[in-house]
């Protein structure tokens, strides 16, 4: 236990001697009565020592070590480790090297952000605990789905319109599902307020970017995203080699980890056959990026994702995108933002991909964002881009 955790453990234990607790608190401290303080532990970010990323109510931003611990048992998991101050893992045994820090309890040493009195981990250091009853169902190493959560539809649209701004984005104002965007970079062109705006770094800058850093540190940005499609060599990709993506990264994203949810570089996940530089798919770009990017933090893996709605060999273009989607939590065992996906086909069969992914995604407790391509006329909006077609439609809707 780290200090602030026993100092914050021992006043609530006071409180029970001296007081009356009021039944929130008197709930919290039966919550950590059956969970047992291990200890704060490394972790492997290519492999984590607990694999299973789970969110809490809340989000991130409400992070506190008794949240995690609900959050795990109700996945089926026996260990809960908090690290980072906001990211929350579960497991039934740990793994991947991770065990007892060398160095005992001085690197969990970042404050919970939903409870500054606690410690929730820290960079690669993870304050574990274990619960000393029975989970609800046991050996099971896929967390469950958590109930839908509202807030993961997003916005990917630029600003190619007569005004020039986030006219085209701003149509889905008023839609409770949608609730971010992004524009392959920064600014927002005057994206609604209500929505998030997550500014992206698309390529690798020649220099020192002083723009970039002002576009992170403005006060409402959560979130950024790194390199778009640099496992890719067409011209619309950043075609980057994995060692100088992790540089890059090193240089102008993980400045701002901790202060900032990092996303890692959007790859194209169902890509197998490109290369960039090298003859490696977007797997091994990913895997050659995480060895040399040393050090690195990410908060969540993004990933994009294009193909058939309905293949010709009668297999399901649904059933692939969520395969796909799996397999990158399984591999980056990070929350999946979806930044691009499209499946080629009619309108009705674009709808009806949507009407299955859609409420999938929602329903799975490490999908965290996703953005269909994209908010342009012909796609998500009518043909005239004054208002959403039917697909559109059916995106905020479903
Ligand atoms: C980290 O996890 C990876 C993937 O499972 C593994 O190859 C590596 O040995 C682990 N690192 C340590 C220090 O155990
Ligand atoms: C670093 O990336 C290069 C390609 O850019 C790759 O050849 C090398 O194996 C990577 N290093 C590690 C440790 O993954
Ligand atoms: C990912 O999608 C591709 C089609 O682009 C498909 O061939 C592959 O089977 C999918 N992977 C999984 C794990 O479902």
């Amino acid at each position: 236990m780290s200090i602030l955790q026993a100092a914050a453990f021992s006043v609530l234990l006071l409180g029970a001697n001296c007081m009356t607790l009021s039944a929130e608190r008197a709930s919290t401290v039966e919550t950590r009565a059956t969970w047992k303080f291990l200890g704060c532990y490394t972790d492997n970010v290519s492999g984590r020592a607990l694999p299973n990323a789970v969110s809490v109510p809340g989000g991130s931003a409400a992070m506190q070590n008794e949240a995690c611990q609900t959050a795990c048992m109700a996945a089926g998991f026996s260990i809960a480790g908090t690290e980072y101050s906001g990211e929350c893992w579960c497991g039934n045994s740990v793994i991947n090297g991770g065990g007892p820090a060398p160095d005992g309890n001085a690197l969990c040493n970042m404050k919970c952000n939903g409870n500054s009195a606690e410690t929730c981990g820290g960079p690669n250091r993870l304050d574990v605990y274990s619960s000393t009853s029975s989970p609800s169902t046991t050996s099971s190493n896929t967390p469950t789905s958590t109930p839908g959560t509202t807030g993961k539809r997003g916005l990917a649209y630029n600003n190619n319109n007569p005004s020039a701004n986030a006219g085209y984005a701003n149509l889905f104002k008023g839609y409770s599902k949608v609730s971010w965007g992004y524009d392959w970079g920064y600014p927002s062109w005057n994206l609604d307020a209500s929505f998030e705006f997550v500014p992206m770094l698309w390529g690798l800058p020649s220099g020192p970017d002083p723009k970039w850093t002002a576009a992170v540190q403005t006060a409402n940005t959560k979130n950024i995203l790194g390199f778009n499609e640099p496992d890719l060599t067409y011209s619309a990709s950043s075609n980057i080699l994995p060692a100088n993506a992790a540089a890059g990264y090193k240089t102008y994203i993980e400045p701002f980890a901790g202060s900032r949810g990092i996303g890692m570089p959007n790859v194209l996940w169902n890509n197998v056959g490109s290369s960039s530089g090298g003859n490696y798919n977007s797997a091994q770009w990913t895997q050659y990026f995480l060895g040399n990017c040393t050090g690195c933090h990410f908060d969540f893996a993004a990933i994009h994702y294009y193909q058939d709605c309905f293949p010709a060999n009668g297999q399901s273009g649904a059933e692939w995108f969520m395969g796909n989607v799996t397999d990158a939590y399984k591999t980056l065992h990070l929350p999946v933002w979806v930044t691009e996906f499209e499946c080629y086909g009619s309108e009705d069969q674009q709808i009806a991909f949507l009407q299955q992914v859609l409420p999938w995604m929602d329903a799975q407790s490490y999908v965290a964002r996703y953005a269909y391509f994209g908010v342009f006329p012909g796609y998500l909006l009518n043909a005239a881009g004054n208002g959403l077609s039917k697909l559109g439609m059916a995106y905020a809707t479903v």
